[in-house]
């Protein structure tokens, strides 16, 4: 049974991938290598000096630059950056775009987590039904389908969802049963709870601030005590995981390794939750992404 006792979090860190690196943090930025291109990006944690110089740094391929005092900013490329390229993790072939957004189509410090989700589907005896909800370009929906479960994937961006095709077809994996889906999540999960769907894994991402593709909005701190508990009544009998993310909010890992107590107390298992830590190579100082609870059957 889940119990509510006070461990100490865990950090779960993105070492050790071929196409993923941070090189260097420092004076509010962060140096990053995906595949054969360096991008230098906003990361407000990074308190302190780089390490690496500053030969380094100019010699990045793009570069974010944020407004003042503002979330939105653009980007500066070398005269021959492609603006669109992939990279392979552990396989699974991800396009990565450069346009409007600091965004670029993947949220690298997910990448334990993704790890994670892959080894509960393939301890599984059979084929698990797994529920992706606020999917985004959809890399933890093909971890989930490449190791073996029917796979539904919501995203409110029909412009993400496409993406998310494209990465399936990129990645080899255009015969594997996905479901993709335009909607709002919350509704989504309220038509299935009432259609009788059930899911044997759910995993979620929520923003802090979001909208549906009919306006719906969705705010963190008001409606994710309702989907977790709406997410509860889809769950098979004997359910396998349930995965929370959440980053940019204002609650603590505890107060959210709680709520999933609460919500699947009903079920026998172990919840665990901790940080998504990045690591930078250059002096291994550590920056705390995002937070997550997870919880698997005994
Ligand atoms: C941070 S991203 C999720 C990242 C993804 N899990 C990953 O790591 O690749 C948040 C996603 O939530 C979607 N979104 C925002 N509001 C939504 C809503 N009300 N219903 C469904 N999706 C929503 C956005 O379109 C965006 O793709």
């Amino acid at each position: 049974m889940a119990h509510n006792n006070k461990q100490e979090p865990l950090h779960a860190t993105t070492a050790g991938w071929k196409d993923y690196e941070i090189l260097d943090s420092g004076n509010a930025q962060k140096l990053e290598r995906f595949g054969a291109l360096k991008l230098t990006r906003f990361e407000p944690q990074a308190i302190w000096k780089p390490a690496l110089p500053l030969s380094e740094w100019q010699n990045t391929d793009a570069v974010f630059r944020l407004e003042k005092g503002k979330q939105s900013g653009e980007w500066q490329f070398k005269q021959d950056f492609p603006k669109e390229w992939t990279i392979d993790l552990s396989g699974l072939i991800v396009e990565l775009r450069i346009h409007n957004s600091r965004h670029i189509g993947i949220f690298p410090e997910q990448l334990p987590g993704w790890l994670w989700i892959e080894e509960q589907i393939r301890s599984a005896q059979s084929s698990p039904k797994v529920l992706n909800l606020f999917g985004y370009t959809g890399v933890a929906s093909l971890f989930a389908a490449r190791a073996g479960a029917e796979v539904t994937h919501v995203d409110a961006s029909r412009a993400s969802v496409k993406w998310a095709q494209q990465n399936q077809q990129l990645s080899g994996l255009a015969e594997k049963p996905i479901r993709w889906i335009v909607d709002d999540a919350f509704k989504f999960v309220e038509r299935e709870v009432r259609r009788g769907n059930r899911y044997d894994g759910i995993l979620l991402d929520p923003p802090r601030f979001g909208r549906g593709p009919k306006g719906e909005v969705w705010k963190f701190e008001k409606t994710v005590q309702e989907l977790l508990q709406a997410c509860r009544n889809i769950l098979s009998p004997q359910p396998l995981f349930f995965y929370l993310t959440a980053y940019d909010v204002q609650n603590e890992p505890f107060e959210l390794y709680r709520w999933v107590n609460d919500a699947l107390r009903a079920f026998k298992g172990q919840t665990e939750y901790g940080w998504m830590v990045q690591q930078e190579k250059s002096a291994g100082r550590k920056i705390n992404q995002s937070m997550f609870v997870r919880w698997r059957r005994n």
